[in-house]
This record gives C-alpha cells, sequence and structure tokens, in this order.
C-alpha cells in the first residue's frame, strides 16, 4: 500500500518534471568543481566526474575552502576533538561557542540597544525556533508570501495566529497589522529573498512594527557577509537600528561554514534559551566549527572581505550587462522572454516560466559547456515561475561570466521562434 502510494507519487513528479536528484561533489566546494555527470544521479548510473564552472553554490564570497578558515577548522579540530558531545545546556557550550556568540553580539550592538548573539546548528533551525519559541498562543504572525521554508514551517509549528501578506506590500501589511488586536505581532520576512534576490523593504517593515507596536524577525541568510561594508548583512546595509529587531544570520552560506545565529535584545535571547526547542533538544555544533567561524567573521569585516564584497558586486554588474540586451532582443523577436530577476544581490535568477524547459537548459548548460547553474522548480516558487538560480561569488572572474552569457546566449538562440 505505502510504496504503490509513493510509486504513484514518484510517476506524477516525473510526469510534471519535479523529480530533485542530488549530485555527488568530487571536490570541495568551488566555482570550480569536479561534479558526477547528470546520468551517474540516477541509482546505478556511471559516475566520472566532469570539473564544472558552478554557479550553484551560497558561497558567496569563495570561503568555504579558504586556506585561513580551513586550517581554523583544523586548529580547533585538534584543540576541541571532532565533537561537542552534547547540547548547550547540557555540556556541549564550549569556549569557542561563547567567544563566537560575543563576537556576533559586538557586529549586531550598534543596531539592536543590548543584543545578544545565539548559535543555532543551522539556519532551518534557527527559524523554527525562533518561531515556535515566540509565537505563542495569543501571538500573530505575520508572513511574507515568500518567505523561505524554515520559516514557513516554524509559522506552521508555532501556536499563534498566522496571516501571510503579499510580496513586499507594506501596505497590505499595515492593513492587517492595524486591524489586529493580538496582544503580540510579529513580522516575519526574509531579507534577501533566496529565489528571487530581491531585498526586503526593511526599513519600511521596521517603522510598521514602531507604529503597531510590532516586532520584526528578519532572516538575513543571503545578506550576512554580502551586504553592508563590513559585511554585516541588512541592518549595516540598510541602516537599521531598533529593538524590535530579531535578526537571524546563517554561517553556511557567505561565511562558508555551517551553523546560524539570532541577535536580539537580550531578554529575547534568554526567552530562546530556555524555550527553543530546536536549540534545546539537540547537540551543539563542534566547537571546531566555532573556531572557523572566528576567523571568517574577522576575514569578512576586514580588507579581505571588503575586496571580496568588491568583486562580487563586479560580477553582478558583468552578468547584468550581458544578460539585459540579450533578453531585451528575445521580447524584440516576440518570443516569451525569460526574465532575469530584479536583484542586486549574488543571487541572479532567470525566470523560464516552465519545469521541464528549466530542466532542460540546465542540462544543456552542462552537458554543452561546463557551466553548472540549478533548474528550482515549484514547490521551492510559485507554479509557472521555474527558473535557473544563477549565483555569483567573488572567486568568479570576468571570464566566467563571459562564459555564462554566451552559453545563455546560445541557448536563447537555439529556441523556436512562436
Ligand atoms: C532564506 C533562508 N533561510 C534559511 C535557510 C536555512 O539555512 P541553513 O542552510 O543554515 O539551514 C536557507 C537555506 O537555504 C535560506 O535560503
Amino acid at each position: 500500500m505505502l510504496l504503490d502510494l509513493l510509486d504513484r507519487a514518484a510517476a506524477e513528479r516525473e510526469r510534471q518534471a519535479l523529480v530533485r536528484s542530488r549530485r555527488l561533489a568530487h571536490s570541495p566546494c568551488s566555482v570550480r568543481q569536479a561534479v558526477a555527470p547528470v546520468s551517474s544521479a540516477t541509482p546505478g548510473g556511471a559516475c566520472h566526474p566532469q570539473p564544472l564552472l558552478s554557479f550553484s553554490s551560497n558561497d558567496y564570497l569563495g570561503l568555504a575552502n579558504h586556506p585561513g578558515i580551513v586550517a581554523a577548522f583544523a586548529e580547533g579540530a585538534m584543540r576541541w576533538g571532532a565533537g561537542s558531545g552534547a547540547s548547550h545546556l547540557v555540556s556541549g557550550h564550549a569556549l569557542p561557542h561563547r567567544q563566537l556568540e560575543q563576537r556576533l553580539a559586538d557586529w549586531y550592538r550598534p543596531y539592536i540597544p543590548r543584543a545578544r548573539a545565539l548559535l543555532f546548528c543551522s539556519g532551518y533551525m534557527a527559524n523554527v525556533g525562533v518561531l515556535t519559541a515566540l509565537g505563542s498562543a495569543d501571538a500573530t504572525l505575520f508572513c511574507e508570501t515568500l518567505n523561505h521554508a524554515s520559516l514557513i514551517d516554524g509559522a506552521r509549528l508555532a501556536r499563534a495566529a498566522v496571516q501571510r501578506y503579499p510580496h513586499r506590500d507594506v501596505a497590505a501589511l499595515d492593513a492587517a497589522l492595524a486591524a489586529c488586536n493580538s496582544p503580540l505581532k510579529l513580522i516575519v520576512t526574509d531579507a534577501v529573498f533566496s529565489m528571487d534576490g530581491a531585498i526586503a523593504p526593511l526599513g519600511e517593515l521596521l517603522e510598521l512594527a514602531e507604529r503597531h507596536d510590532a516586532w520584526l524577525i528578519v532572516d538575513d541568510a543571503h545578506g550576512f557577509g554580502v551586504l553592508g561594508r563590513q559585511g554585516r548583512g541588512v541592518p549595516e546595509h540598510l541602516g537599521l537600528a531598533s529593538r524590535r529587531l530579531i535578526h537571524i544570520g546563517t554561517l553556511g552560506k557567505a561565511a562558508g561554514v555551517s551553523g546560524a545565529f539570532v541577535a536580539a535584545h537580550e531578554t529575547i535571547v534568554e526567552h530562546l534559551i530556555n524555550t527553543a526547542r530546536t536549540y534545546i533538544f539537540t547537540t551543539a555544533s563542534p566547537p571546531a566549527a566555532a573556531n572557523a567561524l572566528l576567523a571568517s567573521l574577522e576575514l569578512i569585516e576586514g580588507s579581505e572581505g571588503q575586496q571580496r564584497r568588491h568583486a562580487l558586486q563586479q560580477r553582478v554588474g558583468e552578468l547584468r550587462a550581458g544578460l539585459v540586451p540579450l533578453l531585451a532582443r528575445q521580447v524584440a523577436d516576440g518570443r516569451q522572454a525569460w526574465q532575469l530577476a530584479d536583484s542586486i544581490t549574488a543571487i541572479q535568477p532567470l525566470i523560464v516560466g516552465d519545469n521541464a524547459v528549466a530542466l532542460a537548459l540546465s542540462r544543456q548548460l552542462e552537458e554543452q559547456a561546463g557551466i553548472r547553474v540549478g533548474a528550482i522548480r515549484p514547490p521551492t516558487v510559485p507554479e509557472g515561475t521555474a527558473r535557473l538560480r544563477i549565483t555569483l561569488s567573488a572567486e568568479h572572474g570576468q571570464d566566467d561570466v563571459r562564459q555564462l552569457v554566451a552559453a545563455l546566449r546560445k541557448a536563447a538562440a537555439g529556441r523556436a521562434a512562436p
């Protein structure tokens, strides 16, 4: 019975071009990575890794395999061992964890008065932990429509009432807040939308929070390390400052390691330590990872981080300069245009619409040009908006971007006219 059901679900996924499969990396995370080809992703497929030029990771600053950070990880492991051995509240909380929390609290105190920081094992766990711990039965969560799955799941698990507001629609949120008489109102949003690259109107959301006596929970997974002069993410980039800001950052993307943190008013952090189930009931991350992250933070806020952010911005400009005219030509030819999302961040999605088209395009880039870009399909993105999620890294060079633009130009030229 179960297996029949699952077989039917699998056949339906196949029919809709929604099958997901894993790819096997044969070398460390990098923009040039040896990856087993698509055919070997299926069980029993042959496995001959190919070097691919990758535009598909979240390693925006190219730190995942940075020698200084790898060395800090190794030193941390030599000093602290491989694992933490227990949850933070039992016996797993070690000196590098505390140093990292203190460092992160220093980073965010200019934006959140009396801020403390708390580490979680992943961004997913931080989001679920914060929403379930703060989203009590007498609260209402106001959730952006395009929020990440981890925020959606956190809202589902919380006992609070949930209202969704349309993407970046400040007026709709204003009206919803005004009409709500919950004693506790929490606005919940991605800072940089993970599949679009757009930045939420956080200044305006914070203003709404102040006016309606609400709090603003911001998931800065894709801004941390990348935005702001010192890489402190959206608070620095937009100059946000309020005790109503509850800031979540992830440490496995631009920071190059793994984990996440919440920076918030000390009373909130103390509440999370005592009530967030994804904090309490899980083994603490290895202290060695915290040691590596201390090195990563130092690099991010210093001159090397600034140079890397500058290089990343250059690549973003070059990619857009290459693709915008190409897309304009499609419109002039009367073809259904692909759309480049309106984004200034490292996430530069090319929206093609149809699931099968996105998948075929991703395969074509890989097989014909040795370029890897992931095809993102529903339910990760809304129906009819399947896309290539192009992500740029400070590690990419100008020639890498030129290669991608040329391959997309070729693919666009091969599309049948209507
Ligand atoms: C916006 C956003 N939030 C949270 C997460 C989860 O972070 P982590 O990978 O650390 O669990 C992701 C990861 O894809 C994300 O894109």
